[in-house]
């Protein structure tokens, strides 16, 4: 284990001494043995040997370059977020333990900078209206937003393109904001698939009408590789009440709100905007607590009677890879490598 690898999540290098494991003091040269390496994000410049086996968040879509390199190398990569959205796999699913911590934290960051109280109050010196909070995306992150801000006491609005969400939001106790004219927004893998610029129009000018009576706006829609869809514009904005806050859980695909920094607040006419990054980082203890579980299930499946086996014909398996073999295996990696060259 790299020396203070744990350290910002408060796990010391003698909790993993205690558990068997070495520190090593120079990973970057010791790690050329193994035959897997474990990690958070990508690798650096210094690449595993030829033959072994990299498993991390490894940003495919944006790390191209350094999967060209590790399949160049001969290195095997699996990419956790490439993990196949199908049952078996849900304790690999290291996109949905980290989404359920943003969406969780995504509530409490607005709740911190609202000035209203999120529940009902009854008290002898008034009454006290529950907080509006509305919720564009009802994936892992927005589903664990609309339980959170519910369990503060919030009255919850939802927004989705899937049709399938509005029973599971329902059953949260959100309402479930329905888009007339709707054509399905499924697309493969239980994703959200890219709408046209014409059906977002029509989606704006519908949760204008909710968005303007909201105190806290959380926005967590994305698609798979592909820039964030804008569901909140500056005119929306603009239409909401000063005091207000907006957390865009997509500041790092581009942002769902028009007005989002990227890692800062804004304030717009005393509405404010915040675009956090990496939130699970604040909450590094139990983020990394069921990371390592996401990790430990997806190397089980890779030990077959003692020996380390990339059985490509596992569904799981082969959806993950990233580099295999010399080649990259991940399609629309290999296709945007194809892009730059051209
Ligand atoms: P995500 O992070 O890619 O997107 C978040 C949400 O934004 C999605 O619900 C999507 O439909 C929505 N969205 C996209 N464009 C939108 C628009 N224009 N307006 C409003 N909403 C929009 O999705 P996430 O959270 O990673 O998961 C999506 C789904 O995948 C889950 O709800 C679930 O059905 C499925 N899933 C299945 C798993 C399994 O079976 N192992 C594990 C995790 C997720």
């Amino acid at each position: 284990v790299e020396h203070n690898a744990g350290l910002d999540a408060h796990f010391l290098d003698s909790a993993y001494e205690d558990a068997g494991a070495k520190i090593a003091s120079d990973p970057q040269n010791e790690w050329q043995d193994a035959d897997v390496i474990l990690t958070v994000g990508p690798l650096g410049d210094q690449l595993p040997k030829s033959g072994g086996i990299v498993i991390g968040l490894l940003d495919p879509y944006r790390q191209t370059e350094t999967a060209g390199k590790l399949a160049s190398g001969g290195v095997t990569s699996i990419a956790m977020e490439l993990i196949p959205r199908i049952t078996r796999a849900q304790s690999m699913d290291a996109l949905s333990s980290q989404a359920n911590i943003a969406g969780y934290k995504a509530v409490l960051l607005a709740a911190h900078r609202l000035g209203r109280y999120f529940p009902l109050l009854m008290t002898a010196a008034g009454t006290i209206p529950p907080a509006k909070v509305v919720i564009m995306g009802a994936g892992v992150a927005g589903l664990q937003a609309i339980a959170t801000a519910k369990r503060l006491g919030a009255v919850v609005e939802v927004s989705d393109i899937r049709p399938v969400v509005k029973e599971q939001v329902e059953s949260l106790g959100g309402r479930f904001i329905d888009l007339p004219e709707a054509e399905s927004g499924e697309g493969e893998g239980g994703y959200a698939k890219e709408m046209g610029e014409d059906f977002l129009r029509r989606q704006r000018e519908i949760l204008t009408q909710h968005v303007s009576a909201a105190d806290v706006v959380i926005t967590t829609a994305q698609i798979p590789g592909k820039p964030a869809p804008t569901l909140l514009t500056q005119d929306m904005v603009e239409a909401m009440r000063p005091g207000a806050v907006v957390v865009d859980l997509a500041a790092e695909q581009g942002g769902n709100c028009e007005l989002t920094q990227i890692g800062q607040d804004v304030d717009h006419n005393g509405v404010l905007i915040l675009g956090p990054v990496e939130i699970p980082r604040t909450m590094s203890h139990d983020a990394s607590v069921v990371y390592a579980r996401n990790v430990l299930e997806l190397v089980q499946l890779l030990v077959k009677e003692g020996e380390l086996v990339v059985d490509t014909e596992d569904e799981v398996v082969a959806g993950s890879l990233l580099t295999h073999e010399g080649k990259i295996t991940h399609q629309p990696t290999a296709e945007k490598i194809q892009e730059t060259v051209q």
